[in-house]
């Protein structure tokens, strides 16, 4: 508990970017209505999961001294700044980024924001942040990108929200971060010419959540793409599409499952899915009990994808269904259609398989799938 709670308070600490945790932000959310007495596995900070229906989580989260001391931390240490932050880079500020806040319109005036270019918004995990390893790749993987395009790249960095010991919190704060990327959107739209048309969304495990909040709540338009990578499981029901990322949440959704059954969603939730070695476990991980190496992944698989542009080598067979992708029973080859790849909005559509390797670069080719499949 002790350790716990150091985490807790040095994660606060290194984000003092953060607002205090005042009652609305603990209340509203935690008002959430419980659904049923589902058993779900719930992370916990050191890795492991505990089994808990939805009403024990809330519970938990209630009676913890841990929230009450997490308050307490908050409100000496942080300023009053904002809960969802945006950061810009783009090719023109590679390693330093610039904060985008609405509030001050002149941060967009001043920045290096070009609605030409494409501009991609990334929406970090439970625990993540802008300095995260996974926003990093996602970052460094569009500033040397093999389509030499120039992209506003965007992390909407929900850290004040996300950083708390308590999963069950963060899961119900993604609503509310997706509210405030749509506003963003929105009014990159109206005070740019930002268009949807070159808008993709990512977003890695409760981010990917955070992204399809995102698409239900933008108003001015349609969100072109969105990728969501390895979609939180824990506490998201595939019945309710309304509340988890689902495939009307933009023109495009795919989704890229690494460690489903576990922290990621196993069934295909987007117009695409596709599942690299089964979608479960990955063949880079040894001993991933937790399966946190799989899930992590996800992101780093994109960021390959994205860095190699045309050169993206990760070829996928579509599968009849994901009944058929469970049993690898997968034969329909198009060469046109790689996993991460920008213009699968145009074709891609139901359940695809592929295989990795087991280290950087993990794409195998289309030859492996040649001979795979005897072409
Ligand atoms: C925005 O990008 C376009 C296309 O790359 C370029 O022609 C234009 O000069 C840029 N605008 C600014 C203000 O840099």
């Amino acid at each position: 508990m002790k350790f716990q709670l150091a985490l807790f308070v040095f994660g606060v600490l290194a984000f003092t970017t953060s607002q205090p945790v005042n009652d609305e932000d603990l209340t509203d959310v935690i008002e959430a209505e419980v659904e049923d007495d589902q058993l779900w596995e719930i992370p916990q900070i050191d890795g492991s999961f505990k089994w808990m229906t939805e009403q024990e989580a809330k519970d938990r989260t209630l009676k913890t001294e841990l929230i009450e001391k997490a308050k307490w931390v908050v409100k000496h240490f942080s300023n009053k700044r904002r809960k969802v932050r945006f950061f810009l880079y783009t090719q023109r500020n590679p390693s330093k980024w610039q904060e985008i806040d609405m509030e001050r319109p002149e941060t967009l005036q001043r920045s290096n924001f070009n609605s030409s270019h494409p501009t991609r918004i990334f929406a970090h995990g439970w625990l993540g942040g802008v300095h995260a390893p996974q926003t990093i790749e996602i970052v460094d993987s569009h500033l040397a990108n093999g389509r030499n395009e120039n992209y506003n790249i965007i992390i909407a960095d929900w850290s004040v929200w996300s950083m708390t010991v308590n999963y069950y919190l963060a899961r119900l704060r993604t609503r509310k971060a997706g509210a405030k990327t749509a506003e963003l959107i929105d009014w990159l739209h109206e005070n740019t010419g930002m268009p949807f048309e070159t808008l993709h969304v990512f977003g890695h495990s409760l981010g990917a959540h955070v992204a399809g909040f995102t698409g239900k709540q933008v108003t001015k338009g349609k969100i072109k793409t969105i990728i969501g990578l390895d979609p939180a499981m824990p506490l998201f029901r595939l019945k309710n599409p309304h509340n988890r990322l689902a495939e009307t949440d933009a023109e495009y959704v795919e989704t890229l499952h690494t460690n489903g059954l576990k922290l990621g969603f196993f069934n295909p939730i987007g117009k695409a899915a596709f599942y690299p070695n089964g979608g479960r476990k990955q063949p880079g991980c040894k001993r991933d009990y937790h399966g946190g190496c799989a899930h992590l992944l996800a992101p780093t698989y994109l960021a390959e994808a994205i860095a190699k542009g045309y050169g993206n080598s990760f070829y996928s067979i579509k599968c009849d269904s994901f009944e058929a992708m469970k049993k690898r029973q997968c034969s329909d080859f198009d060469e046109e259609i790689r996993m991460g790849d920008p213009e699968n909005y145009k074709k891609a559509e139901g359940v695809y398989f592929l295989e990795t390797y087991p280290f950087a670069p993990f794409g195998m080719g289309d030859r492996y799938i040649k001979e795979r499949l005897g072409l």
